[in-house]
Formats: C-alpha cells, sequence, structure tokens
C-alpha cells in the first residue's frame, strides 16, 4: 500500500487504548487516532503511547482527539467505543445502551471516513455489526465484525494449557454468534495437524469447549469488567490482514446473503481477509450436531437484530 496506513479507533477505553498500543508496537500503521468523547483522555493516553516510543523504538503518530473530523481517511476505522459488561451481565444487555452509540459513531463514518473498513469490537457485536450497516450502508466486504477471532483464540489457548503445546501448532475454530451459543468446532480444531478430539480425551474437551463459550464470561467475573487485551489484538491482527494484503483466513462476523443457510445477519464464518476486506466467504462442512448448533446460533443472532428494529434503536 502506498501512503501512510491510518488506522481510527473510536473509544479510548480498556480495549481501544490496547489495539492502539499494539498496533504501534506491531507496525501495522504509521498513523493511530483515538477518538473518544471523554475531556481529554484520548489525548492523554495518545502522548503517553508517543512518549514510549523512544523505548520500544515503534514510529507510528498516536493522535487522540475528541473530534469526528479526526477519522478523515483512515483507511481502518475500528468500533469499541461502548459499555463494557459488569459481572452478571450478559452481552445483549448491553443493547440498549450500545445500539444508540453505534448509531451516532457510524453517522460519522459514513460522513468523515466514507472509503473506510470498519472492524467492530462493541458489543453486542452480533447487531452492533447490523446497525453499523444500517446506517453507513457500507458494501459488505467493509463492515467486519470482529468476534471469532476472540472466540478462536479462547479455545486455542484453551487447548494450548490442556495438551502443554505451544499455541503455534495449535489451530482453533470458533463459528456462530458471539455469545455462550457460539459453536467451537473440532472437527476443524489440531494439535501440531493431528484432530484435537485424538489429543484430548472427550471428557476434557467438552469441559474446553463449555469453557470457550463462557469465556468472556469468565473474565468479567475475575476483572469486574470485559477483556481487553485479546480483543483488541484481534482486532489488530485483522486490520493487519487488510492493510497488508495478508489474505488471512479468519472467523469473522460478516453478513451472509444464504451461506450456511443464513440471510441478511452478521454471523461468524471463516472468511479470507485481505486489501479488499470480506474477500471471500469459506463455507466449510460441518456434521449434523455443529449444523444444529449453528443455526441456533444464527437464529439467537436474529432475535437480538429483531429487538433493536422493534425497539426502534435506529430510528
Ligand atoms: N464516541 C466515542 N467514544 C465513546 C462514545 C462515543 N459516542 N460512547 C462511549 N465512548 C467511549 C467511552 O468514553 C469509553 O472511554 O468508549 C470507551 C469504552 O471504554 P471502556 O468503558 O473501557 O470499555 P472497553 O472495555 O474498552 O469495552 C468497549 O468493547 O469488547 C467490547 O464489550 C466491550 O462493548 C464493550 C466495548
Amino acid at each position: 500500500m502506498i501512503g501512510k496506513r491510518k488506522i481510527s479507533i473510536i473509544g479510548a477505553g480498556h480495549v481501544g487504548e490496547s489495539a492502539a498500543f499494539i498496533a504501534a508496537l506491531k507496525g501495522v500503521a504509521e498513523e493511530i487516532v483515538l477518538i473518544d468523547i471523554v475531556p481529554n483522555l484520548p489525548q492523554g493516553k495518545a502522548l503517553d503511547m508517543m512518549q514510549t516510543a523512544p523505548i520500544l523504538g515503534y514510529d507510528a503518530q498516536i493522535i487522540g482527539s475528541n473530534s469526528y473530523d479526526a477519522l478523515k481517511d483512515s483507511d481502518i476505522v475500528i468500533v469499541t467505543a461502548g459499555f463494557p459488561r459488569k459481572p452478571g451481565m450478559s452481552r445483549d444487555d448491553l443493547l440498549g445502551k450500545n445500539i444508540p452509540i453505534m448509531k451516532e459513531v457510524a453517522g460519522h463514518i459514513k460522513n468523515h471516513a466514507p472509503n473506510s473498513f470498519v472492524i467492530i469490537v462493541a458489543n453486542p457485536l452480533d447487531a452492533m455489526s447490523y446497525a453499523c450497516k444500517k446506517v453507513t450502508g457500507f458494501p459488505d466486504n467493509r463492515i467486519l465484525g470482529f468476534a471469532g477471532v476472540l472466540d478462536s483464540a479462547r479455545f486455542s489457548c484453551f487447548l494450548s494449557m490442556e495438551t502443554k503445546v505451544s499455541t503455534k501448532d495449535i489451530y482453533a475454530m470458533t463459528l456462530g454468534s458471539h455469545g455462550d451459543d457460539m459453536v467451537p468446532l473440532q472437527s476443524y480444531s489440531s494439535v501440531g495437524g493431528v484432530p484435537v478430539n485424538q489429543v484430548v480425551a472427550k471428557d476434557k474437551l467438552d469441559a474446553i469447549i463449555q469453557r470457550t463459550r463462557v469465556g468472556g464470561g469468565e473474565i468479567v467475573k475475575l476483572l469486574g469488567t470485559s477483556a481487553y487485551w485479546a480483543p483488541a489484538a484481534g482486532s489488530i491482527m485483522m486490520a493487519e490482514s487488510i492493510l497488508t494484503d495478508k489474505k488471512r483466513i479468519l472467523a469473522c462476523h460478516v453478513l451472509l446473503h444464504g451461506e450456511y443457510g443464513v440471510k441478511d445477519l452478521f454471523v461468524g464464518v471463516p472468511i479470507k481477509i485481505g486489501k479488499n476486506g470480506v474477500e471471500e466467504i469459506i463455507e466449510i462442512k460441518m456434521d449434523a450436531s455443529d449444523k444444529a448448533l449453528f443455526q441456533k446460533s444464527a437464529d439467537h443472532v436474529k432475535e437480538i437484530c429483531d429487538a433493536v428494529d422493534k425497539l426502534g434503536l435506529l430510528k
């Protein structure tokens, strides 16, 4: 890519600041902008990270702003603006508070960065992606919900902890909604290339799959707020694949038009992600039980998107 690569991150809270830091450290963009509504917060965090540059040796320009004008010329906009979960809350409980934020934010993205790719991190992810599409009208290849990368990473992490094998040699895939009914796919997961069910005993594997499903909640219980390092790193992994045309195969939440038997919903599926954003939706074969779980997960996404419409949250 010629010229400066620019990533803007809306929401300079836990996820936003971590994403900015990871993007700088990894050198995936020359310009990183943090935007928040809280006065001075993004400016302070950006300045702190700029002062870290001489120590860690990165050279991105990191800028903080309270103005959406700063979105101009962004290649990628990452949306982390919104409330995180508190203990006892489901992601869906955030709907009423976070959809209005997405409505506002997406309007600004449309006005100030009309050619950008949007990566959505804020929850409830599936509904936030739906709202972003409705407000911006951006083409399907330019709106990507991120959580499949996170859910797959959690599955990988737990498999690594169980097998004591490096995560580098573990491949794990989790599809469906970003909720407790997500679908960790054991048939597409492996340890050193060996199918996971040949390496991990059934009872242990079932426990790992269940722990993956509620992996976000486990962190909320520990921290009193939701996870941020893995969500931040996952969103930057996606941004990097777009900016450097890596063509990774990653589980992302994209708008489906009949793939996997699902229409007009953002659901987590494997995609090829490169300079055109969503370059290919990959349809893998699932056995009957995974198919049923995937359908249940997609039904849940439909319910929450219907709730957005019914409550008139985008009007
Ligand atoms: N425009 C810009 N920033 C906003 C807006 C807005 N309209 N509304 C809220 N924010 C900012 C808040 O001021 C806050 O700084 O979003 C930031 C959110 O930060 P945190 O409260 O630390 O939340 P975080 O842990 O980063 O999670 C953000 O990502 O993973 C998801 O579930 C999580 O929905 C949550 C989101």
